[in-house]
């Protein structure tokens, strides 16, 4: 059964699956024909997506992308209060019940970092991880990375500055295990000294053999990187105080964006709430709202490659 839980599972072989097959689902897409094909992929097969937390891309990506391969989508938006949670069933007993409604394929978003984990551990269903608390986003680190290989046309030997709070973003920690797969890559932490990046990350990195530095300056690393990868303060999982103290360190403007290469591009798995003004949308370089475009592809093709065991 293929479940998804974290980035580290991806091989570079499977990577390249499935940005080959996310390219033939945009091809598909373009055309009224390609979308009637699509349809036929999954017709009969179902999604169920249970998203205990507050959600707009993933859930309605997932959703939108089972929809073009055909499936039928069963949902509940927050399932924290609208699924019997709020009456005291575990997650674990939530899921034999999923599964024995019989689903081909549950994503799964949850605050508790380690639910996916959980949830695996009792279903008889593909589960894939659709953000577990400060845990990972596998399919976020999926689609950011498939972006990085369209807009920049190859992933070994960039420069990746991953910056903003660190200590409680799982994309930023998602992505970097994911590029840990690749080959001369350097990556930059850019971090409130508080909210710095995790050092399982760290440990990973350099088992991977990935260089990487941390700073809390935005330049240079700014400047001088092929791919900024900027991120939200987590203002939802640490102390009013905190979020108080460094909401405000870095704002990616114009002005900072003027000081950059030409030739990069600016990542943001979103929502933005400061941290990038919307000035900065209309530069050619802001690639965060074509990332969302990518991860309806390639979440079309994460769900095939799940319903297409032994292909
Ligand atoms: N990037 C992301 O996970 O967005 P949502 O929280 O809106 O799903």
């Amino acid at each position: 059964m293929r479940h998804v839980t974290e980035s580290q599972q991806f091989t570079r072989q499977l990577l390249q699956r499935l940005f080959q097959d996310a390219d033939r689902m945009h091809e598909a897409l373009g055309s009224s024909s390609g979308r009637r094909e699509l349809t036929k992929l999954h017709e009969n097969e179902v999604l169920f997506t249970i998203f205990y937390e507050p959600s707009t891309r993933t859930r309605l990506s997932f959703e939108t992308a089972g929809s073009r391969l055909g499936m039928k989508i069963v949902s509940t938006e927050s399932a924290a209060q609208f699924s019997s949670a709020i009456k005291g069933e575990t997650l674990e007993d939530t899921f034999r019940v999923l599964c024995a409604l019989g689903p081909d394929v549950i994503a799964l978003r949850h605050k508790e970092t380690g639910a996916a984990a959980r949830a695996i551990s009792v279903s008889s269903v593909p589960v894939i991880n659709a953000g577990d608390g400060t845990g990972q986003h596998p399919t976020q680190a999926l689609l950011d990375l498939y972006t990085i290989q369209r807009e920049k046309g190859k992933v070994d030997g960039l420069t990746i500055a991953i910056g903003g709070d660190l200590a409680h973003g799982r994309t930023a920690r998602s992505l970097a295990y994911l590029l840990g797969k690749f080959t001369g890559v350097s990556v930059v932490f850019i971090s409130p000294s508080v909210c710095r990046i995790g050092d399982d990350i760290k440990a990973y990195l350099d088992r991977h053999g990935v260089r990487f530095s941390e700073t809390e300056d935005l330049f240079p690393a700014a400047s001088e990187c092929d791919v900024l990868y900027w991120t939200r303060v987590q203002k939802e999982r640490m102390s009013a105080e905190l979020y108080e103290a460094i909401a405000d360190r870095y704002v990616i403007n114009a002005d900072t964006a003027g000081k950059m290469r030409d030739d990069m591009i600016i990542m943001h798995p979103l929502p933005r709430v400061h941290e990038i003004s919307v000035e900065v949308d209309t530069d050619p370089r802001a690639a965060y709202f074509r990332q969302v475009a990518n991860g309806l592809v390639i979440r079309m093709a994460l769900l095939h490659w799940i319903l297409s065991e032994g292909a």
